[in-house]
This record gives C-alpha cells, sequence and structure tokens, in this order.
C-alpha cells in the first residue's frame, strides 16, 4: 500500500511514529507494509520518493527544528494537489489544520483524491462538517474508502462504535464532553491557573487546534456535532445552523463560585433526533460533582450514547493529542488494508 502524507503536523507526525513503531507488529498481523511515497506540507516543505520514505529521517529532521526541505533524496515543489496527481499513492492520509468555516483546504484534497480514486483517511473536521454527503457519493462512485474515524474522540473509538458495533441500535440521543483543549483548560482553571497559561500548556500538548480559537468558541464541538449528525441522523444541516457557545466568558471566579455549590463547568455537546430531525448544540453547563461527566478531567473526552437496545452507553477516552489522534489514521489504514486484501 502505497501512502502519501498531506499535512505533516501534530497528527501526520503521530501517525508516522506508530508506523515507525508497531512496524514489525502491523505486517505480522495484518500484513500491512505501506511505503511512504510522499509528504506535502504547507509550512515544513515538501518531499516525493517512489522507492519510499524512511520516516525516521523527516521525523528527526522536524525535531530538530529542520524541514522536509533538507531531506536527502526527494525534494518536491509541486503542492498537496500535484502530489496527489503524481506521486502514484493508494491511501492519501489528510491531516492538515481544520477550518470549519471553509473546511478548506482539506476539501479540495479530500475531493481530488477520491476523484482519482485514491482511499482517503482524515481527522479533519472541516470537510465532514461541511461536505458529508458530497464526499461520500464520491467515495462510492470511485469505489474507495473514506475513513474519518479520528474526527471525533481522535482514536477514541466511536464513530466506528455507532455505525458497526451498535448497527441495528436506534439512537436516541449522542451527549458529552467532545473537545480535549477546553476540558484541560476548565480543569486546570479549577486548580489556580489563569485562562491563557491553561491555553498555553494546551497548544504545548498539542490538543489545540491551529487557531485556538475554534476550540474555546466552541467551534470545535460543533464540528464534532455536526459531523455525529450527518453519520448517524443522516442530517444535511451546516455547523452554524444549531446554536453554539465556548468557554470564553467562564471566569475563574465563576468557576470557583460553581465549586462551593458542589458544581463543576463542562462544555457539552449534544445531539439527537426531535420527530426525525436531527437538532444539536454546544454549551457550557454547570453538572453536579457527583454526574459521572464531572469526574472527566483534562484532555478527556466522554460520550452517553443513549440507545433502544443497551439503554445508555458511555465511551471515555483520550479526545485529543498527537499519539492519540494518529492512532485513529492507523485504525482506518488497517481496516483499508483488510479491504483491499478481502476484495484480493
Ligand atoms: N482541538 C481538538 C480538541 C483536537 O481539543 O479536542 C481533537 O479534535
Amino acid at each position: 500500500m502505497r501512502l502519501i502524507f498531506v499535512g505533516f503536523g501534530t497528527v501526520g507526525q503521530g501517525l508516522a511514529e506508530l508506523l515507525v513503531e508497531k512496524k514489525d507488529l502491523l505486517s505480522r498481523r495484518y500484513g500491512l507494509e505501506p511505503v511512504v511515497v510522499g509528504i506535502s506540507d504547507e509550512m515544513k516543505g515538501s518531499v516525493i520518493n517512489p522507492a519510499g520514505i524512511d520516516l525516521t529521517e523527516p521525523l528527526d529532521l522536524l525535531k530538530s527544528e529542520k524541514s522536509l526541505c533538507d531531506m536527502e533524496i526527494g525534494k518536491y515543489d509541486g503542492n498537496a494537489l500535484d502530489m496527489i496527481r503524481d506521486a502514484g499513492a493508494d491511501v492519501m492520509l489528510e491531516a492538515t489544520y481544520t477550518n470549519i468555516k471553509t473546511g478548506e483546504p482539506a476539501t479540495s484534497h479530500i475531493k481530488a483524491a477520491l476523484e482519482k480514486g485514491l482511499h482517503v483517511v482524515t481527522t479533519n473536521k472541516g470537510p465532514l462538517a461541511l461536505h458529508y454527503q458530497d464526499l461520500v457519493q464520491i467515495a462510492e462512485a470511485t469505489q474507495v474508502q473514506f475513513l474519518f474515524e479520528g474526527t471525533v474522540m481522535s482514536g477514541t473509538p466511536l464513530l466506528n462504535l455507532l455505525r458497526e458495533t451498535l448497527a441495528g441500535s436506534t439512537i436516541a440521543e449522542i451527549k458529552g464532553i467532545l473537545n480535549g483543549t477546553t476540558n484541560y483548560i476548565l480543569t486546570r482553571m479549577e486548580e489556580g491557573l489563569p485562562y491563557e497559561d491553561a491555553l498555553k500548556k494546551a497548544q504545548e500538548l498539542g490538543y489545540a487546534e491551529a487557531v485556538p480559537d475554534a476550540d474555546v468558541l466552541g467551534w470545535d464541538a460543533l464540528a464534532k456535532v455536526t459531523i455525529l449528525a450527518k453519520v448517524v441522523y443522516g442530517s444535511n444541516a451546516d455547523p452554524f445552523d444549531y446554536p453554539c457557545q465556548g468557554i470564553t466568558e467562564i471566569t475563574a471566579s465563576a468557576i470557583e463560585e460553581a465549586k462551593s455549590r458542589g458544581k463543576r463547568f463542562k462544555l457539552i455537546g449534544k445531539v439527537w433526533s426531535e420527530k426525525g430531525i436531527a437538532k444539536a448544540s454546544v454549551a457550557p453547563e454547570e453538572v453536579d460533582v457527583s454526574h459521572p461527566l464531572a469526574s472527566v478531567m483534562g484532555a478527556t473526552n466522554a460520550v452517553t450514547v443513549t440507545t433502544d437496545t443497551l439503554g445508555d452507553v458511555t465511551v471515555v477516552g483520550p479526545g485529543a493529542g498527537r499519539k492519540e489522534t494518529g492512532f485513529s489514521m492507523l485504525i482506518d489504514l488497517i481496516k483499508i488494508a483488510s479491504e483491499i486484501r478481502r476484495k484480493r
């Protein structure tokens, strides 16, 4: 399987590290021996090599503050769309930054790759929240896989759970903490850290979006509830059709005051079906400290799915992070490899 990375920031590098670390396991357990033939990154440079790129080289270069232009072989001047056209890849791993208002540049990358017959794995929420139906249709027409497990709850399995494991269930509601950055900030503020310092730390830890406004204004959680509404209820609503409020107005003293009443602020994303129509919202809520969601701290996410078959099913796990989101792409990659093998 020949891969290209489009976007080689925190998430792309997280996946690359896993591919290096788990090389033997992937080969032994799944017969998966991927060859990376290109890496394209707007900021870090681009490289192409049909013979395969040893991922340790770009990872080491970027760790020492160098760029992909310093690679020994294969420096490439084209952009991501050129690489999608020229690299001869089977799979594109799209992990550029999310823009929830335009979905670009990721939507153009994904469209080009799907139209060319490449399987696509992405963690980018913009294209899914804005153009889900269009992209799925292209993937169906060109008979390739379009997978995006990491768009919601990073590598913690939620979309696969909803689409496969809970097959046959009717889902009344999905509700919980869907943004790691804001949950981390609220946790650290309760410990006494000022808002700005907590946000900076979330950026350092690789939780926050490239422009962290998207986290603190609630847009990231909004993109996620929109994706859930599309995947679970077939909605075609736009993210900004739904009410959305972030955490920017929650002060340290409000957190303290809530605590004195036995409450804790959590940014809650919800999606539910009302008379066959998908509804969604994002807003901070004061939850009782005895409530299970109150004990979910740091960048951890937690979501309760209300079903007609099992009642409530709750998933708790990492919602953001380098390795955690990189891992979501690995899950999708293994799935593509299995599907290709099954069809042979
Ligand atoms: N910025 C996002 C978060 C990353 O903090 O949850 C994962 O989608």
